[in-house]
């Protein structure tokens, strides 16, 4: 496909504005271009077509099915968007005062009350920006909290579990934590003699989400909580996979301390590629006076930003948080209204259904139902006929489906994690499984073709390597010959 600058032509113009006879301001010669910019130079309806042809290349939610693992590619309600685009809510300008502003810190207000139900936790702040974020929050709340009591110093340590996202490491490496790591046994959970001969008065707290990043809940989560509290260690629970328990079972319930959600995964938000997200966190009241501020709260019948909050961690993010994100998780959450449960009753019915129709297919390594996404293992094509996890993705492509994640979590070899979601039609999946079942026919009788794929999309087979280490992402006009007026 031609770059917009290959299709430029000197003297084409999309429209040329009404040029009213107005003084022309001195420029000093200095500052005067000594060539027009390097502009395409192409008509409206070549404008729209070029970009219309890009817009179809690109794969989303809206174009096909998306099992991305760990990142709950559910449909966006589009109503949503009109609740967001409402005047009131769109036009308020982030540092609004209170008053005039009642809406949005009420809708706030009510939004973090719906989470404080849903954890089980009741302190809520709607400030971070993302789930990672909303780790990181978490963390400093932990630190703060034992600072508090004067075992700042002592305790230095934070645990996960060796399926943990890449986050969490990451998170606790950035609040200055020490990190651990826990095994997990061969059902699946957190290795609890592990557990214990590691848990120690060092120990500030676990960062886990449950179900794993294995699709598994832990079968053992009290007697997790159990050795943590015991300790004086504190819970941090990472909500990336609350679609799968929503409304049935609750973090604070299981022993968590604090919670983050990821609304852009659980709530319906258009995600991706970095934004845009939200990571509330929800806590226990005993660390409520360390939470961001400000804070939004209720006076009778207003609402405004409490800022004095001698104790508190600080900001964690510009203004009041990502808040047209706030709005489409309202209105998701009361569409749902009481039956928010059968989200997650759902989601964990089509992984399974999935599941079901793959497990023969391909290797299960934890035998057990699973939650709302499970994770299979190309090990054996790879041992029987040289067919990766990396070319069963790249060849579902050719069907027009987005690749699940794989090679992650990373005790699974060859792993294919695949999250189906709870709003996919039973034609869907079974289109999904047709699609997964003939893969692993083609690598038997023809690994070739696996090995190529995908044949075809617009983009072929990439060298990842250097698609990650030398990203051309800048247009260079030196190797393009670019037509453009004459200076004027
Ligand atoms: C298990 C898990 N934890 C944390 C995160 C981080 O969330 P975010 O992308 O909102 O920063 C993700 C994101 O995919 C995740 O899957």
């Amino acid at each position: 496909m031609e770059l917009i600058f290959e299709k430029s032509r000197p003297g084409r113009r999309a429209g040329r504005p009404p040029r009213p006879a107005l003084a022309v301001p001195e420029v000093p010669d200095e500052l005067r271009r000594t060539r027009p910019p390097r502009l395409p130079e192409v008509p409206e309806n070549e404008i729209v077509r070029h970009f219309t042809a890009l817009a179809d290349r690109n794969f989303g939610i809206d174009t096909g099915f998306y099992p991305l693992g760990s990142c709950t590619m559910k449909h966006n309600p589009r109503v949503n968007e009109r609740a967001a685009m409402i005047p009131g809510f769109r036009d308020l300008h982030p540092l609004q005062e209170d008053e005039a502003a009642q809406g949005a810190l009420e809708l706030t207000w009510a939004l973090e009350r719906m989470l404080a139900e849903i954890a089980g936790l009741p302190a809520v702040t709607t400030q971070p920006a993302a789930g990672s974020q909303g780790e990181l929050t978490g963390l400093m709340l932990m630190r703060a909290y034992f600072a508090d009591r004067g075992e700042g110093e002592t305790r230095d340590t934070i645990i996960t579990a060796d399926t943990a996202h890449g986050t969490n490491p990451a998170s606790v490496t950035m609040a200055g934590y020490r990190l651990e790591k826990v095994a997990t046994t061969d059902r699946g959970n957190l290795d609890l003699d592990d557990l214990r001969a590691k848990v120690s008065e060092r120990t500030a707290g676990l960062m886990l989400t449950n179900p794993s990043t294995l699709g598994l809940f832990d079968e053992g989560i009290e007697q997790v909580a159990e050795i943590f509290h015991s300790r004086g260690a504190l819970l941090y629970y990472d909500g990336a996979n609350l679609n799968a328990v929503v409304g049935i079972s609750r973090p604070g319930d299981m022993g968590f301390d604090i919670v983050h959600y990821n609304l852009h995964k659980t709530f319906s938000q258009p995600h991706g590629g970095g934004g845009p997200g939200a990571g509330p966190v929800a806590a226990r009241d005993f660390l409520e006076p360390f939470l961001p501020s400000p804070a939004v709260v209720r006076e009778g019948e207003a609402f405004r930003l409490d800022h004095d909050r001698p104790k508190s961690i600080g900001r964690v993010r510009g203004y009041a948080g990502p808040f047209g994100v706030f709005v489409r998780s309202y209105a998701f959450m009361r569409a749902y209204g009481p039956a928010l449960r059968e989200m997650s009753e759902m989601a964990v019915l089509n992984a399974n259904y999935v599941l079901a129709g793959l497990r023969d297919a391909y290797e299960l390594p934890y035998d057990r139902h699973c939650m709302h996404e499970f994770v299979l293992s190309a090990r054996r094509l790879k041992r029987e006929h040289g067919v990766t996890a990396l070319d069963v993705a790249k060849r579902l492509m050719d069907s027009g489906i987005h690749p699940p994640t794989i090679y992650f979590p990373l005790v699974v070899p060859e792993a294919l994690m695949i999250e189906p979601t709870e709003t996919e039609t039973k034609e869907r999946l079974d289109g999904f499984v047709a699609a997964m079942l003939e893969i692993a026919r083609e690598a038997a009788a023809d690994p070739a073709i696996l090995h190529g794929a995908p044949h075809t999309r617009p983009v072929r087979r990439l060298d990842e390597v250097r698609a990650a280490k030398e990203p051309v992402v800048r247009y260079d006009p030196d190797r393009v010959d670019v037509a453009v007026s004459p200076a004027s």
